[in-house]
């Protein structure tokens, strides 16, 4: 294993205990004597499912590469990225979205539980993300201030102005031959926004000044946009068991990714400005930033 590798396998400890914890003081389990399952059930089929869990990690690597030491106070936080993707999986597969079945290797949310739970229990992780965020015991100690910016910074990128307005376009783009640019567009909202909000998040909660957040935002966004696009080539040219979801589907969706747009030759070419571009704007973030680079890099290369 290396570093990261041995960094990335800890935190994704941390955050999964922190997960199980919340919601195991949590009273979200009411269900009737004719009811199968609890909200709280199909919350965290998906939530609970291992992930890569790569945006709380940003989050983490953010804050200690400027300093943040006691990275205990930060899990809650950087955990609320999760429930906001998770949240988005559940319904990026739902029949009325991208019609998908398989996800982090288990039948979708929706298959197991039926659309009308699985759309409540993505609306439920959206909202218990910003009941993590402001909870008592996790803002103890932290600027009020900072606490509202990194909320608004979460809101903002979930929402119409991020991952929300950039699903839209996308499940309302199949069949549509986009440009270049419109595909970049739709990415950089439903996918790079959230990463970029991880690295501001990260960066705010540290005490990084206005410039210092902007840069690492825009490193988070360019490092979504490489991480979008691996997925798309992953959803070409990846393996269904490895990957623990159906490749294939953008075919069947008539959905065309840069892939198709400019040939999976060039996109190995636009990965790489991709992390060339986040690279510039972590080194004017002046942080100490070896093991975010090295984090760019595993992320490049990463099968799943
Ligand atoms: C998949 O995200 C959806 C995209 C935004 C590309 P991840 O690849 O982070 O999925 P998990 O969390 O590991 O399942
Ligand atoms: C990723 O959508 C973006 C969100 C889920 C918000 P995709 O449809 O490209 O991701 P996968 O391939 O299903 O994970
Ligand atoms: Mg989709
Ligand atoms: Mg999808």
């Amino acid at each position: 294993m290396t570093d990261i590798e041995k960094y990335i396998e800890e935190n994704k400890n941390l955050i999964n205990d922190f997960l199980k914890t919340h919601f195991s003081k949590k009273a979200y389990n009411k269900k009737f004597p004719h009811n199968k399952f609890s909200l709280n059930d199909a919350m965290l089929y998906t939530l609970a499912t291992p992930g890569k869990r790569i945006r709380p990690i940003i989050l983490l690597i953010a804050a200690e590469s400027l300093g943040f030491s006691d990275k205990k106070r930060l899990i809650p936080f950087a955990s609320s990225l999760e429930l906001i993707h998770s949240y988005s999986l559940i319904h990026d597969d739902l029949p009325s979205m991208d019609n998908d079945s398989l996800r982090r290797g288990k039948p979708a949310n929706h298959i197991v539980f039926g659309e009308a739970s699985a759309i409540l229990a993505g609306d439920a992780l959206l909202a218990e993300a910003f009941v993590i965020l402001s909870d008592n015991e996790y803002i103890e100690g932290f600027d009020p201030k900072k606490i509202i910016e990194i909320i608004r910074e979460l809101s903002y990128t979930s929402g119409a102005g991020g991952l929300a307005g950039g699903q839209f376009l996308d499940v309302n783009s199949f069949g549509a031959s986009l440009g270049f640019e419109n595909i970049e567009y739709i990415n950089k909202n439903k996918t790079a926004s959230l990463i970029g909000a991880a690295c501001a998040m990260g960066a705010i909660l540290a005490g990084g000044d206005n410039l210092i957040v902007d840069n690492f935002k825009k490193f988070g966004s360019c490092l979504g946009l490489a991480f979008q696009t691996i997925d798309d080539v992953l959803g070409i040219t990846g393996n269904k068991e490895i990957l623990g979801k159906t490749t294939g589907i953008d075919k069947t969706n008539k959905k065309f990714t840069v892939v198709e747009n400019i040939g999976l030759e060039k996109t190995y070419e636009l990965i790489n400005e991709y992390n060339e571009k986040a690279l510039f704007y972590l080194n004017k973030t002046g942080a100490k930033s070896d093991a975010l680079i090295e984090f760019t890099y595993h992320l490049t290369n990463r099968i799943n």
